[in-house]
């Protein structure tokens, strides 16, 4: 039985034989195209080849591609795991011709590999090919049924529609007539049951397509309309898990050695057998999909996360979770343990898998231990409901409920409608809907602004932003409003240009004055609504017609620009630092401080901070000139390196902010040279959410005080440890002595106190047929107390008054034996309040052992004098 991996050789060997160049996969995760999260098929790295923008490497190439469908035009995750063709992530088998060869040398070597090469039985193969479309005004491709005819019986090849035989990338793009083969695995008897021609493309899971052959001739326009291409093209893809299967003669492609590893790892984690139980193999083949799905994903950079890739990403995983939860009993997390035998399977060929193998174990089991928190908290809830729905004779679950297992809980919606679903429940989908509608409508009342209509002053449209080369201009107003909130009245003003920067990439918006006439307005912030520059005043001019003169705040705007300069400086040296997996997940500059997130998957040692410290700070040294490009072309800019953020939009145009190596699309305000910056130094570092981390940093003076008030706590330790060379140890072991010199004095006072014992037995007085004892002490309250305890047992008709001022503040403490209290119904706690009042105070306690404070010395000889009259 030939391996997959000598099948992935053989395929790629074949086409070398051919002149192909062979290429590396391409990512799977793209980040640069806001119509395709994932790469759906081996052509799209190919696309602006196709369509002439970009020349090719070579005329013939061939490579295996990570394919992820998951979302878009090819979508297949509803059905993973439930059959045994489909899958999230597949490795599609591809060679291309960009105005090379054509259908003939597509159709030949296609049929010369699998029959000739790979021993494909002839008899069990059929071929579709496109039998044109009106709508579209195409006739049938004759010519590769012309092809296809010298090579296979007439009675092989059918003709298929636009849906089946009409290859397109998405709504637009690249595209052409294909022809598939198709391959019918089928038993002999079921075979003389049913011709394999009647089941082609008919969703048989054993009469399937395994390549598809698409000549590319056309771009599709957003209009529909289809146009012609410069050069005709040739683009293949075959599903490599299902040529494993065919050629491994298994009926499921989970059974082939691409998969069976991982399956039987996932037997033995759960100890249930695969193949026993319908829904265990459901889970497990659901397991061994997804985990390929989304480690691939996190190599290449994507980590779950709660929008766009990142979310789709995270589905798959929980979904796979889920399952593995539910049906194999997995209630800790074990994707992660599966990883290895993944990476030993796949490492070689993808290096990624085993270069990225840590940060991949460490963000599954973070996601798994997260989401088996949420689930079992959900779960349960979700089953009391449930039976309180069936009480109550209904047949959903409330939306009500639903929504408060989705807000409270995070458990979403679909794995409620999923789990309802399995106790014989539907959702209210549309109650969902209506809670969900209501709480975005408070939250938006508790943020309600009431806002006047505008006042128009002159008329005018483009409002021009001149703050990048201008920190002070001619203003007018071209009209204001009024706003209230939360009781507070502010006016928007909006100007005909302005050298304001309205908050936006995470940099606070400017502030400064207007001024006219000697009036001067401030104004408080610059925001943005659309594309309206909007400035905020507490006041409106006297004469909102006039001239203006608008000024920034420059010393505000300028640490703003150090500390924005800083975060690019930043997410380079992080990215040098802790890999390239660290992307930008969020940012906030003002002029205080600068805040970073970013994915990374745990904490960064001190070594890595110091580190990227280090690189920041050496990039500031180095007074990099800025490279400011205010309209590059996006291409450019991404071939400068300027990565673009992940679910931005980018115009056509962009502006590209560099420093050195640097490169970022950014539209905000920075320092004409990273030497501006002065000093950088990161203030903390911290997770905020699985997989995300945080730093915040400061910049320039803020840097500076804070290193100069560190220098000085520093100095002042150092006059005190002259000659120590390790301070910290010095100080460490100041405070352990001083920790065990403590020890000592307690004991010692204890001591001292027992010692006291005899001298107040010595002095105790008969006072009423009571043994009295009241004196003034050199003890604090606890000591006393140590004291009184230890009399206690000396006699049964004690009355001990301990009176004692430490640091300025007066005690006493009283302890009566309790057959003299009990005899003479005497309470300690009634008498200390009484007495208390003297030195100012109160206290209480029991009847035998009361203690009071109070706040005046001086009082505490007339306790002493008036503590006989306490006794009857
Ligand atoms: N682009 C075609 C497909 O994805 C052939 O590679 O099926």
């Amino acid at each position: 039985m030939m391996k997959s991996v000598d099948i992935r050789k053989t395929f790629l060997e074949f086409f070398t034989s051919k002149e192909h160049l062979i290429v590396p996969s391409a990512p799977m995760v793209i980040k640069n195209d806001p119509t395709l999260m994932f790469t759906n098929a081996g052509m799209n790295q190919f696309k602006d080849v196709f369509l002439g923008n970009s020349p090719a490497k070579s005329p013939r190439i061939a490579d295996t591609q990570k394919c992820l469908r998951v979302s878009g035009k090819h979508n297949d995750l509803e059905e993973v795991g439930h059959d045994t063709y489909h899958h999230t992530m597949f490795e599609m088998l591809g060679n291309w011709s960009f105005g090379n060869y054509f259908k003939k040398e597509a159709i030949a070597w296609a049929w010369e590999l699998l029959t000739e090469v790979l021993k494909i039985d002839k008899e069990k193969l059929y071929v579709t090919v496109f039998g044109g479309d009106e709508t579209d005004n195409m006739p049938k491709d004759m010519e590769a049924y012309d092809f296809w005819k010298k090579i296979i019986s007439e009675d092989r090849i059918l003709f298929g529609s636009k849906k089946d035989n009409f290859w397109e990338m998405g709504d637009t793009g690249p595209c052409g007539p294909c022809s598939e083969i198709h391959v019918d695995i089928r038993s002999e008897e079921e075979k003389k049951l049913i011709p394999g021609k009647d089941l082609v493309n008919k969703d048989h899971p054993q009469v399937i397509e395994i390549w598809n052959l698409v000549f590319i001739e056309f771009n599709r326009l957003a209009s529909g309309q289809l146009v012609q291409l410069p050069a005709k093209h040739v683009d293949t893809g075959m599903g490599f898990e299902r040529l494993c299967m065919v050629l491994q003669n298994k009926k499921s492609n989970y059974d082939t050695d691409v998969f069976q590893p991982l399956i039987q790892e996932i037997a033995q984690l759960s100890g249930r057998p695969y193949g026993v139980d319908n829904k265990q193999d459901i889970a497990m083949r659901v397991i061994a999909d997804h985990l390929r799905a989304v480690s691939f994903a996190i190599a290449d950079g994507q980590l779950p996360s709660n929008n766009k890739a990142g979310y789709v990403i995270r589905r798959i995983l929980r979904r796979a979770v889920r399952y593995g939860y539910t049906f194999l009993g997995f209630e800790t997390p074990f994707m992660y343990k599966i990883l290895p035998v993944l990476v030993n399977q796949m490492g070689d060929q993808f290096t990624e898998l085993k270069s990225q193998q840590e940060l991949i174990k460490r963000v599954i089991a973070e996601e798994e231990a997260s989401f088996l928190r949420t689930l079992e908290t959900g779960i349960k809830l979700l089953e009391q409901l449930s039976e309180k729905a069936k009480a109550e004779g209904r047949a959903e679950i409330s939306g009500k409920d639903a929504f408060t297992l989705n807000d409270t809980y995070g458990f979403p919606l679909d794995l409620t409608e999923l789990i309802a679903r399995e106790q014989g429940l539907g959702v209210d989908r549309a109650g969902f809907d209506v809670e969900m509608q209501q709480q975005k409508e408070r939250s938006r009342q508790a943020a309600a602004v009431d806002t006047d209509d505008w006042v128009i002053i002159r008329e005018g449209e483009e409002v021009q932003f001149i703050g990048y080369d201008f920190l002070e201009a001619e203003v007018e107003i071209l009209r204001y409003r009024k706003i209230t909130q939360k009781n507070k009245t502010l006016y928007q003003l909006v100007f005909d240009r302005t050298p304001f920067y309205a908050e936006s990439g995470g940099q606070a918006g400017d502030s400064g004055f207007i001024e006219a006439n000697g009036e001067k307005i401030s104004i408080i912030d610059t925001r943005k609504e659309n594309n309206l520059i909007i400035h905020l005043t507490e006041k409106l001019p006297a004469q909102p017609e006039e001239n203006f003169r608008a000024v920034v705040e420059s010393g505000i705007r300028q640490m703003s620009a150090c500390n924005h300069s800083a975060t690019h400086l930043l997410h380079y040296a992080l990215r040098q630092v802790l890999g390239t997996h660290v992307e930008q997940k969020g940012s906030l500059v003002n002029a205080e401080n600068l805040r970073f997130d970013f994915s990374h998957f745990q904490k960064m040692t001190d070594e890595e901070i110091a580190k990227v410290e280090q690189m920041v700070n050496r990039l500031v040294r180095a007074n990099i000139q800025l490279d400011e490009h205010r309209e590059m072309p996006i291409a450019e800019a991404q071939k400068l390196g300027a990565m673009a953020l992940f679910g931005e939009k980018y115009g056509d145009s962009v502006r590209v902010i560099r420093f050195g190596e640097s490169v970022e699309l950014c539209g905000g305000t920075h320092v004409s040279a990273t030497g501006n910056i002065g000093l950088f130094k990161i203030v903390s570092e911290g997770a905020i959410a699985a997989g995300v981390r945080r730093i915040e940093a400061i910049t320039t003076e803020k840097a500076e005080e804070m290193a100069l008030s560190n220098f000085k706590t520093v100095g002042g330790f150092k006059a005190v440890f002259k000659s120590s060379a390790d301070m910290v140890a010095s100080l460490h072991d100041l405070v352990e002595q001083n920790a065990k010199l403590q020890k000592t004095i307690d004991a010692l006072k204890r001591e001292k106190a027992l010692g006291l014992k005899d001298t107040l037995l010595a002095s105790a007085r008969e006072i009423k047929g009571v043994k009295f004892i009241a004196q003034r002490a050199e003890l604090d309250a606890a000591a006393a107390k140590d004291l009184s305890f230890a009399l206690k047992d000396t006699s049964d008709n004690l009355f001990v008054l301990l009176a004692f001022v430490n640091d300025g503040k007066p005690g006493i403490s009283l302890m009566i034996s309790e057959k003299l209290a009990t005899e003479r119904k005497l309470n300690a706690g009634q008498i200390v309040r009484e007495l208390a009042k003297e030195i100012r105070g109160g206290g209480g306690g029991q009847t035998y052992f009361a203690t009071a404070g109070g706040s005046y010395p001086e009082g505490i000889d007339a306790i002493l004098a008036k503590a006989e009259n306490m006794i009857e």
